[in-house]
């Protein structure tokens, strides 16, 4: 592999230039180059300065996140940014890109920062469970003030250069297509004006708030219930104005050091891995090609289709609306417009940026409309016939080779596929609710669908801001299936004694932001009521005669919206055990021959877990997925697992299949077999004594 950084001399400026793709993330060799750069600076007389700049897409995006855990070699980045920090000459850092954790740390270290406009920083450590260990708590605050840098530090805030120039966390911006050339420029200004090294170390952390680090914990406590690394960030930075800055910086170290051999920075570094690793599709590699997707056509305008024509917009593509009934779509563009007017009075986008993408997004009833599409999705309601006929329409009028999706998020694909007479164009993309806001989105292919299609679908996925999750058709797919299996546990412990509040609140505490019931009466009883009868031919006849919805519905309950469901809520839309919904639950027990009993925490916890897990093992061995990562990346950003835990497949690895493989046996003879019978592979790997990620 050629030298990750090469020193080179421009008249009295050194040039360290680091190219290490993909992100020239802080590996040893880079760390080493970057040493030995300015040891070169500081022996050769005719250099006045040293800067340092980045090839490719970015400056250092941080410490390389494959070394972690593994024995660090010399220098230590700690090390390399004491070395920058305390050079004689003056130390300049040309950023592009994202300048991250590390990378960040480095320009911290720095005696002056120039940047492109649309350059990024951020020390986004918390988001892998760790906090900064190269003195980035320590200096940040000296720059930006104590508020800021907790903001970037423990909510993991990235900063826009411009923003960065007036926080002062930037020197200059740069304009001009070459950094180099004109950072080069700045470093030969910076010495013809005799302008001093300035050691961010050095200057004073004045506390203008000493409330701001109170205010942070209560607001983590939070929006960030169950994590620490957060937390600890607040602490390292309250070190800044309490500590001398060596102690402070040797302390921050052992926190990051602490912090990464923790089991939460262990849960979200597999998580980032995951997200990565799920975007490589066996079969796939970079040279399979794609097709173009210039236009978008939906059909379907209701709450799916708004918001998925939301995300065409947003991406900057062109997609026509199309409503299934006539007159319907009309209401959608009033509806999304509405909704981008929302997002404008809150502050998060421009009025022109609003015209921009409403401008986008045309309504049409008409064939010539999705002639015109690349790509056609349908989101109309979850109905097989009605989808089916609106696959016959779009293989009718639709030109050849384009990829007709459909949204579904249960049905399976190739029963629409089979209408067609071009099942490989056909495929699903299972978008979330609402669509414009949930990140994942499932993408699935069916038993014929052609692997370019695949290809432009995850690319289509990451163009649209999204985390795609490529997953095979059958029922449910991975999100909806795990989801069914862990309601249906819920309901079941309804039946057998326990009540909404006490199932919601064990997983709630498990970390999930919100319980099965609190989540069922949020989108609304009615709609999981559809969902529900849409899967009646799969329930058993127990599931069936869980009827607790049915009931729920008949009383007018349709949760938040009639203020009431499984929980009443209050004017403020806060939920409320309500004992009239406990004594439905004890007559329906009574009813149907239950009787019931008190149900430990340990026990709600294991049947909604457990269950999931089961069936995300049946999910690899049936092929739906290659491995365990799609199953975790799904759960994490569809249905708010943890991230903390990993994922239910990696948290089934820190519990022990063994272990698990037992509480399914034992809920086998409890609940019955047909709900817990272990999948083979989950059996087999408990034997083995492996996990799911030990394949
Ligand atoms: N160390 C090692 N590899 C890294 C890395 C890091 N810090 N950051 C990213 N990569 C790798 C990714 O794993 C990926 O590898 P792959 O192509 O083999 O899957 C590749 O770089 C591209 O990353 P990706 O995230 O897919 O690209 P992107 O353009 O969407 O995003 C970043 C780029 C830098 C914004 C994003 O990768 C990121 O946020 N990285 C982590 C930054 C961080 O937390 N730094 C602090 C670490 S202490």
């Amino acid at each position: 592999m050629p030298d990750p950084v090469t020193y080179t001399q421009h008249g009295s400026i050194g040039v360290a230039v680091i190219d290490h793709p993909p992100v020239n993330a802080l590996s040893h060799a880079v760390r080493a180059g970057l040493a030995e750069a300015l040891e070169r600076c500081a022996a050769d007389a005719r250099t006045g300065a040293l800067l340092i700049v980045c090839r490719g897409r970015t400056f250092c995006a941080g410490a390389d996140v494959r070394e972690f855990g593994r024995p660090m070699q010399p220098p230590l980045l700690g090390e390399l940014v004491a070395r920058i920090e305390t050079c004689a000459k003056p130390v300049i850092a040309a950023i592009h890109g994202t300048a991250l954790g590390g990378g960040l740390e480095i320009a911290l270290a720095c005696h002056f920062r120039v940047a492109v406009p649309e350059a990024r920083l951020g020390l986004p450590e918390v988001k892998l469970g760790i906090i900064p260990g190269a003195g980035g708590t320590q200096r940040l605050p000296r720059l930006v003030g104590a508020r800021l840098a907790l903001s970037m530090i423990a909510e993991g805030r990235e900063l826009g250069a411009p923003e960065a120039l007036r926080q002062g966390l930037l020197d200059e911006l740069m304009e001009g297509p070459d950094l180099e050339l004109a950072a080069t420029a700045f470093a030969e200004r910076v010495l013809r004006e005799g302008r001093p090294v300035r050691r961010t170390s050095e200057l004073p952390a004045r506390l203008d708030e000493p409330q701001v680090f109170d205010e942070f914990r209560a607001m983590l406590a939070r929006k960030q219930r169950g994590f620490i690394a957060p937390l600890e960030a607040v602490q390292a930075v309250r070190m800044a104005y309490e500590l001398p800055f060596e102690d402070a910086l040797r302390r921050e170290h052992e926190m990051c050091v602490a912090l990464l051999h923790g089991p939460q920075s262990r849960a979200q570094r597999h998580a980032f891995a995951a997200e990565r690793e799920v975007a490589r599709i066996p079969g796939l590699t970079p040279e399979t090609s794609q097709r173009e997707v210039r236009r978008a056509a939906v059909i379907g305008s209701g709450v799916m289709g708004r918001g998925i024509a939301m995300c065409f917009a947003n991406a900057g593509i062109p997609v026509a609306l199309v409503g299934h009934t006539s007159g319907s779509a009309g209401e959608a563009l009033a509806a999304i417009a509405g909704s981008y007017a929302a997002q404008v009075r809150r502050g998060s986008l421009s009025q022109d940026e609003a015209a921009r993408r409403s401008a986008l997004i045309a309504e049409s009833h008409a064939d010539e409309e999705l002639h015109e599409a690349d790509l056609v999705v349908e989101a109309v309601s979850e109905d097989l016939a009605l989808k089916q006929a609106v696959f016959a329409r779009l293989d009718r009028v639709c030109r050849p080779g384009a990829i007709l999706v459909s949204n579904t998020s249960f049905l399976d694909l190739n029963e629409l596929a089979r209408v067609t007479t071009r099942p490989a164009d056909v495929a699903g993309m299972h978008f979330f609710n609402p669509a414009n806001l949930m990140r994942l989105v499932e993408n699935v292919r069916n038993a014929s669908t052609a692997p370019e299609v695949i290809a432009t679908l995850m690319a289509l996925g990451k163009r649209l801001g999204k985390v795609p999750v490529l997953v095979g058709a059958g029922e449910g797919f991975v999100a909806n299936r795990l989801l069914s299996r862990r309601s249906r546990e819920a309901l079941f412990m309804l039946e057998e004694g326990a009540t909404p509040a006490q199932v919601d609140q064990v997983l709630v505490e498990f970390g999930f932001p919100l319980g099965p019931f609190a989540v069922a009466d949020l989108g609304g009883l009615d709609v999981v009521l559809a969902t529900r009868r849409a899967r009646r031919a799969r329930l058993t006849e127990r599931e069936q005669a869980a009827d607790l919805l049915e009931q729920l519905t008949a009383a007018g309950r349709l949760g938040q919206k009639t203020r009431a469901g499984w929980y009443r809520y209050d004017d403020e839309r806060r939920a409320q055990a309500d004992p009239w919904v406990d004594e439905l639950i004890a007559r329906h027990s009574a009813a149907r021959g239950i009787a019931r009993r008190q149900i430990g925490a340990q026990e709600i916890l294991e049947r909604c877990l457990y269950a999931m897990i089961n069936e995300g093992a049946r999910l690899i061995g049936e092929g739906i997925v290659p491995r365990p990562h799609e199953i975790d990346v799904i759960w994490l950003h569809g249905f708010g697992f943890p991230a903390w835990r990993g994922g239910p497949m990696f948290y089934a690895d820190q519990v022990g299949l063994p272990a698990i493989y037992q509480a399914l046996t034992k809920y086998c003879d409890q609940v019955g077999a047909e709900y817990f019978q272990p999948a083979p592979l989950l059996e087999q790997l408990a034997r083995e004594g492996r996990g799911f990620y030990s394949v």
